[in-house]
């Protein structure tokens, strides 16, 4: 069994610090490698974060900061990148708005900051046209087909509900001249956990949308590759060539820039693959029990903390850190004897099972030998863990850790447990 590589980002002392206050389950995060996943996409001009991958200021923050530009989808996700300190007065692209649907309430928050806003579909072209002409907005494209890691996240073809269908693409411009609105940029983001076999029918759908635009006479600034890219969860999987993928849309960029006749930016709006090797969700084994041929192991996190497990029957490698006799932690050896187990969380349902295959059906892992008390590890959490928690079973979120060399900070307090009546009158 080969030891996970986060098992040397986080000491197993550091993590018992917290552990030490009653503190598990809660997640930790190391901000280098959300460094270092910037690094390796520096080739484009633009790296635009998705933030509900992990909204956390503190993250949003350190985006700004490595000069990432980000995605809001929501009031509340608006008022986390402002409150960031991001601010499109002083640069008129840092925030750009990409959702389904937007309300009157989020409609004055962008007029007011001049956040421009990425159409999901015609009806909001009409929706911003009809308050703000002039207003800088995208159009996003369903190119009629896409891909994600589950069909719950695929986010093109005609059984998704995202964008705009790629032949309605002359109604939307008329649209756009009605109300005299600015066009941006045009974007295609046709899934999540993406199977790049297919990215050159992305990059020509994208061309081939140029192409039309210029016909009907319209021009634009900047193109947006979307988000998708995959990391390897698990411990034998590849990287993505991030290389390739650059050349593939610089190719596409080039092709664009021909029919334009003038230069355009390139934009990439990635999520997991700027945050999820940085996170684990750290929880203690509460007890180990045989069912039957099944051997469960029960621990303090739930699927209203983790959800991808249940949600898309995701795959999180596991780590055990053993609770020594003399109190001391340490991660398990992987050599030494193992055993095949289920583990579950704590929650009132069957599905609250970490390991599982999409549909439900569990699944075992082999894991060193565990006890009550041992820490289990689930690796890989940054992206969409923390963000798709909820309260389910009336469970406050739990607390947010962030490593930054030897400084561990606390960047978000687990919830109390008054907050969670605080909006109903008793
Ligand atoms: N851009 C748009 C418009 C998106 O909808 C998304 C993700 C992204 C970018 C970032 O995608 P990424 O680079 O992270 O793949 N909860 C699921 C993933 C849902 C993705 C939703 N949209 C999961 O846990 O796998």
């Amino acid at each position: 069994m080969k030891k996970h590589n986060q098992t040397n980002l986080f000491k197993a002392n550091s993590l018992a610090q917290i552990y030490e206050k009653e503190m598990t389950p809660y997640w930790a995060y190391d901000l280098n490698v959300i460094k270092s996943q910037i690094e390796k996409l520096k080739a484009f001009d633009v790296i635009r974060y998705a933030q509900k991958t992990n909204s956390n200021i503190h993250v949003l923050k350190l985006m700004k900061q490595n000069g990432v530009f980000v995605d809001a989808v929501s009031e509340g996700e608006l008022f986390r990148a402002l409150k960031a300190g991001f601010d499109n007065k002083k640069n008129p692209n840092e925030i750009v708005f990409t959702a389904d649907v937007i309300n009157q309430q989020t409609l004055n928050l962008v007029v007011e900051n001049k956040i421009p806003v990425n159409a999901g579909s015609i009806d909001m072209l009409e929706q911003v046209g009809k308050v703000a002409a002039k207003h800088p907005v995208w159009i996003r494209i369903n190119p009629g087909f896409g891909h994600g890691h589950s069909q719950k996240t695929n986010t093109g073809g005609e059984n998704s509900k995202h964008g705009i269908w790629h032949t309605q693409l002359e109604q939307a411009l008329n649209v756009i001249k009605k109300y005299d609105l600015t066009l941006v940029g045009i974007h295609m983001h046709i899934g999540s956990g993406v199977d790049y076999g297919h990215l050159e029918q992305v990059c020509d759908a994208m061309v081939l949308q140029v192409e039309e635009i210029v016909k009907l006479g319209f021009d634009l600034e900047a193109i947006s590759a979307g988000g998708g890219l995959s990391i390897p969860y698990h411990i034998d999987g590849a990287e993505i060539d991030t290389e390739h993928y650059f050349k593939l849309w610089n190719n596409a960029r080039i092709r664009i820039e021909n029919l334009l006749k003038h230069s355009v930016s390139l934009e990439i709006e990635p999520g997991r693959f700027l945050v999820a090797q940085s996170g684990i969700l750290v929880s203690k084994v509460h007890a180990v029990k045989l069912m039957g041929q099944n051997k469960f192991v029960l621990v303090d996190a739930g699927f209203n903390d983790l959800m991808r497990p249940s949600m898309y029957g995701s795959y999180h490698a596991i780590s055990v850190i053993k609770n020594k006799p003399d109190g001391k932690l340490e991660w398990a050896c992987t050599e030494g004897n193992v055993e095949d187990v289920v583990v579950a969380g704590p929650l009132c349902e069957s599905g609250d099972v970490f390991t599982q295959h999409e549909g439900g059906v569990v699944d075992k892992r082999t894991l060193p030998i565990i006890a009550v008390n041992d820490l289990l590890v689930f690796h890989d959490a940054g992206a969409y863990g923390a963000s798709m928690s909820s309260n389910y079973n009336s469970r406050p979120l739990i607390a947010e850790y962030a490593f930054d060399n030897d400084n561990i900070t606390c960047i978000r307090r687990k919830q109390s447990i008054d907050s969670l009546i605080a909006l109903e009158d008793i």
